[in-house]
Parts: structure tokens; sequence; C-alpha cells
């Protein structure tokens, strides 16, 4: 994963490049670094294990100063976290560089260079890269051609930036299967792996290709494409704001965008609907003539995303009459598939950066299906840019590690499909009519689902001595028990699994004694009494129960279990609903335990590796 900045300015840059990283941290937080050329044209390199802040207070001991400089916050691959394994690293106090991504021939090209003479500080596949850069510039006596010889020799991804001793005047970046932007200033310029690192400091961005290589000077950028010709790439302005991604009155971000949900919900269906009716523009001209031709549907995602898509598939079925497949990213692309010619080939994802999510869709373009379109929440990703079309969540700046807003944001983009397609099929008028009647009945609903904090709370002291819980759900419901189990584990360190409720006798039961927490989400729908039946044989078996139930579902508290009453709500949005009850629960546990909500141990928030 790992977050890269890079600036080249007529000022110092340091505290540009710290703004940036702590910017960048939901992409890794094991260890951080940078690199400035000084005003002797010393490469002047600061590293520590642990988050930015680490870095920072490093730098207030120890400052360093320049105009030209690369930085990093790690997620560790290869090498554990530790500060030699922190990057830039350095090839003989001549050639630096910061790099996100993984290369895969490493121990070949390692081997090699050990062979040549060259010793090695780090465990990381990286340093091999710094090495090729150092010696093809011992030969050229040119650091673009040497950064141009060096990728032509590695197999994998990476996203690059490179300064070498002597020069504060220039910068190399360079990118293959990893997101990089320069963010172009006045007379100054950037590079990060998004652009969340450079608001504040550009407006005017260019999203490099694949295989581009920049040279970065302050007069002016020069772009070469992957056969080495010089190319233009159009300059950008980003309507995202400095602000949007800051923490306001709530003491973590799970917390501000949960209960962001009412807000960014309405932002998702916003000049979409009209007249109570899903506008034929919402997913363009073109998509929407020939959804007529489509009569299956391939999702493909990861963690919370995939539980989005879990959902979708019973919608798309029993709403639309559409199939609809549904398989996680990183095994879908790897087998064999067979291809229904009239599918269309749907990926979610919140960052749009995941790795294996690209892949998947990269994939796909070989196998045949209909068209490819993207859910996902941030316009300039590379998932967006290869998807045939695509449909925005709008759900803002999702910080948190602990995907929240991007999930239910996310069902509503899917439920606009639904009825996209099922049109087509067999959504009436007034089926869709009274869809888009719950859709907008939404930011009420959850603005009262979230009234419920302070009961919630309540149950989450509960839980901060368990080590395992159980969630449980039926029909749509069961993704969101596993998005609800998803959540628990990743914030709160607690084990955590979701079954369908009515597989709990054939194996899962065994686990339930006086000491299992077992979290079920009861809305008053077709399956209520088949929950019931299967919670009540948790009971017998003395399990301690955490309901979260519609309040006509006939639930009473009692011994062993303890009852959230939610309020009455349509079948279409329960899952929406349901999940934000869940989402508070691990929230709380987290907190209580004091753990660190927002970085999760050994987690990131964008996954772009494989
Ligand atoms: O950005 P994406 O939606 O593609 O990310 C997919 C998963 O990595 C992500 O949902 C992950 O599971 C979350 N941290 C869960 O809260």
């Amino acid at each position: 994963m790992c977050g890269i900045v890079g600036a080249l300015a007529k000022r110092d840059i340091t505290q540009v490049l710290i703004k940036g990283l702590q910017r960048l941290e939901y992409r890794g937080y094991d260890s951080a670094g940078m690199v400035v050329v000084d005003e002797h044209g010393v490469l002047q390199r600061r590293r520590t294990q642990g988050k930015v802040k680490n870095l920072e207070h490093l730098i207030e001991d120890h400052p360093l100063q320049g105009s030209c400089g690369i930085s990093h916050t790690r997620w560790a691959t290869h090498g554990v976290p530790s500060e030699v394994n922190a990057h830039p690293h350095i090839c003989n106090g001549d050639i630096a560089i910061v790099h996100n991504g993984i290369i895969e021939n490493h121990e070949v090209l390692r081997k090699a260079q050990l062979s040549q003479g060259h010793s090695f500080d780090s465990e990381t596949d990286t340093e091999v890269i710094v090495h090729a850069i150092y010696d093809q510039w011992r030969e050229t006596n040119d650091l673009l051609r040497a950064v141009q010889e060096t990728v032509k020799t590695l197999h994998g991804a990476y996203a690059l930036g490179v300064v070498e001793a002597n020069k504060n005047d220039r910068l190399i970046a360079a990118r293959k299967g990893s997101p990089l932007v320069i963010g172009v200033g006045n007379n100054e310029y950037f590079i990060a792996s998004d652009v969340f690192a450079l608001l504040g400091e550009a407006t005017r961005f260019i999203y490099l290709e694949d295989g581009d290589i920049a040279d970065i000077r302050l007069d002016g950028i020069t772009i070469y494409d992957d056969t080495g010709k010089p190319v233009v790439r159009a300059i950008t302005e980003t309507e995202l704001k400095a602000d949007t991604v800051g923490l306001g009155r709530y003491k973590h971000y799970m917390q501000k965008e949960i209960f962001e949900q009412a807000a960014v919900l309405k932002q998702t269906i916003a000049g979409r609907i009209a007249g109570g009716r899903l506008l034929d523009s919402c997913f363009g001209a073109e998509a929407n003539k020939a959804f007529g031709q489509i009569d299956e549907v391939q999702i493909v995602a990861c963690g919370t995303s995939y539980h989005a898509g879990m959902v979708a598939k019973y919608w798309f079925e029993s709403i639309a009459g559409v199939a609809c497949h549904i398989e996680v990213a990183s095994e879908f692309r790897y087998r064999r598939h067979v291809v229904n010619k009239r599918t269309l080939f749907v990926t979610l994802s919140q960052s749009g950066e995941t790795a294996d999510t690209l892949a998947a869709l990269q994939a796909a373009s070989q196998l045949g299906y209909a068209h490819t379109l993207s859910i996902c929440n941030v316009p300039e990703s590379s998932l967006v840019r290869q998807s045939e079309w695509h449909l925005m969540t709008n759900a803002g700046p999702e910080i948190g590690v602990a995907s929240t807003k991007a999930f239910t944001t996310q069902l509503v983009a899917l439920l606009l499909l639904v009825i996209a397609l099922g049109k087509h099929h067999s959504i009436t008028k007034e089926k869709e009519i009274a869809i888009i009647k719950q859709l907008e009945l939404l930011p009420e609903k959850v603005a009262e689902v979230l009234r419920l904090d302070a009961d919630i709370l309540r149950f989450a002291e509960q839980f901060k001595d368990k080590t395992s819980a159980l969630f449980l759900g039926r029909g749509e419901q069961y993704p969101v028990a596993m998005e609800g189990a998803l959540k628990l584990k990743e914030v709160s360190y607690i084990h955590a699994e979701a079954y369908p409720a009515g597989e709990l006798k054939h194996g899962p039961l065994a686990l339930v004694d006086e000491h299992m927490p077992i979290v079920a989400v009861a809305p008053n729908n077709d399956l209520l009494e088949k929950l019931k039946s299967n919670l009540q044989e948790v009971q017998a078996r003395g399990g301690q129960l955490y309901v979260f139930a519609d309040k006509h579902a006939a639930f009473e508290a009692a011994e062993g279990l303890s009852l959230i009453r939610v309020s009455e709500i349509d079948d279409v949005i329960a899952p929406i609903i349901y999940t934000i009850p869940l989402q508070l629960l691990a929230y709380h546990v987290a907190v209580i335990k004091g753990t660190d909500v927002d970085q999760p141990r050994n987690l990131a928030k964008s996954v772009t590796v494989e």
C-alpha cells in the first residue's frame, strides 16, 4: 500500500511533505520517512518506525530544510515495520527513492546486485530499485534515463518518487499499477498517491497513466509514456476542499462518518431522481440504452464493498428479476469463468484503488462481458478511469480505515442500479415509485436510528471483555451481519463471525455458551419467525443475545436477551438502516477498549497491493 508525497518548489517543503503524509496515513502507518536535498546538495534523511507524528517529532528534534524532497508512509509488505525498512531508500548517498507497490522479481534483482557489489540495508523489495537506478545513473549521468532504463527491468507495480544529490531542481516520478498524481502549483510541483495529500497546495492535477514517467523541473514538466515518447496529459481542476477532511466536533473519523450518513445518503440520490422516478441520465444515455440488453450482473469487490454487493444480489434477483453473481475480487481474478455475454460487470470500491478489484476489472475486459460499470467514491481513482461507466457514491472523503458511510452509500447506488436494470425486467412504474419513496425517506430514518447511540453504548460496555462474538441475520440481513462482524473485529480486535441464522445448528451452535455474545438483526420481514426460532435455539443453550429488532417484531427483553428496538421501516431500506447500529456497536466497543479506532493495527484504508 503506502503513501508517497514529493515536492519541488522555491521554498522549504518539509511541512508540505509532513502534512501530505498525514493525509495519506490511511494508506499505511507502520513507519514513515523523508529525504530533502539540503542547501549543500546533500540527501538529508529522517526515518522512524510508527506513525507520521513520530516523524514529525523526529524532525522537530533534528530539523532539516530543503526545497526538493520525497516522503513516504509505509504499510509493510516485504520486511517488518522498522526504521531500516522505512523509505526513502538511498544508494551511495547519491540517489533516493520512495516506492508504493510490489516488485515481484526483487529476489532475482537482489541476487544480481549483490554479486555486482551492492550491499543491502533493508529487507524490502524496494531497495533493488534504488540500486538499479544508481547503476544506470552512473552509466548515463542522467536521472531521467536512469529511471527509464530501470523500470524496464521491474516486474510488478510501482509508483516512484526519485531525487538525486546536488540537484534541488529536479524530481522524477513514475507509475505502473500504483496510483500517482502530480499537483501543479505556481512554479512549484508536487507528487502524491492521491489528491487529498495535496489539497491546500494545489488545485490542478495531472493523473499519470500506467507506464508514464514525469521529469519534473521548476520550469515545467515533461511526461514520457511507456515507449519513451513525450506525451501531453490533461490538467484537471479538483473541486475537493482541504477542510472537508477535518474531524469537526467528533472524536474519531469513524464516529464522524457514521453520523454523516443521513446527509451523505441524500447526496447519493441528489440529481438522480425527480418526480418520484429515477432519471434516465443517472447512468448516462449510453448505459441507459444498453441496460435493455443486459440480463445478468456480475459484481466483484473486496471487504465491506463485497458485503454491499452481497446485499445487492438479493435485491437484483428479488426486486429486479435479474440474475446476479457476486465474488471477492482476489478469487475472481484467478479462476476460469463461463460468461453470459449479456452480463454487466460491476465493481464496487470506496477508494477505487483496491489492487484486486482493479485486476479483476482488467481480467473482465478479456472475458467478454457486455459492459463494465464501477460504483465508487473517488472520482479521480484508477477504477473510475478504467471502467466504461461509473456511478459516484458521493459520500465525501472516508478517512477512518473502517468503512461506514461508503457501505451505506454503495447500497443506495446499487438500489439505483437495481431500478435502472429492473425497469427492463420486472420493475413496474408503481414499484419504482415505491422504492424511490423509501430512498427519499432514508435521511429521516437514518437520523432516527442514530438516536439509539446512547442505548448502543450500554450494549457495548458488555462486550469489552469478550474474546468472540457471533452475528446473525437472514436473507439480505445476512450480509448486514457479516458487515457488523467485520466492523467489530476490525476496530475492537474481538474475533467475530457472521452466519445466516439458519446455519447455526450445522456447527457454530457448538460455540454457544454463557460467555458468547450473539448479535442479531431482526427487521419485521417474512423471515422474522424463522429467525426467532433460531434465536430460541441459542437462548436454550445459554447464549447471550443482543437483538436489534423492529418495534413490532414482538421481542421482549429477558434474562439472556438484551433488546434495542428499531423503528418500523420498509424491507427495501432495512439493510441500510440495520447496518448503522452495528457500526455504532463496533465503534463504542473499540473506544471502550482503547484501540486505535481510525487506524486499527495491521490495516490500511486502501489496499493497493494484492
Ligand atoms: O476501497 P475499497 O472499497 O475497494 O476497499 C475494500 C476493502 O479493503 C475495505 O472495504 C475494507 O474491508 C474496510 N476496511 C472494511 O471496513
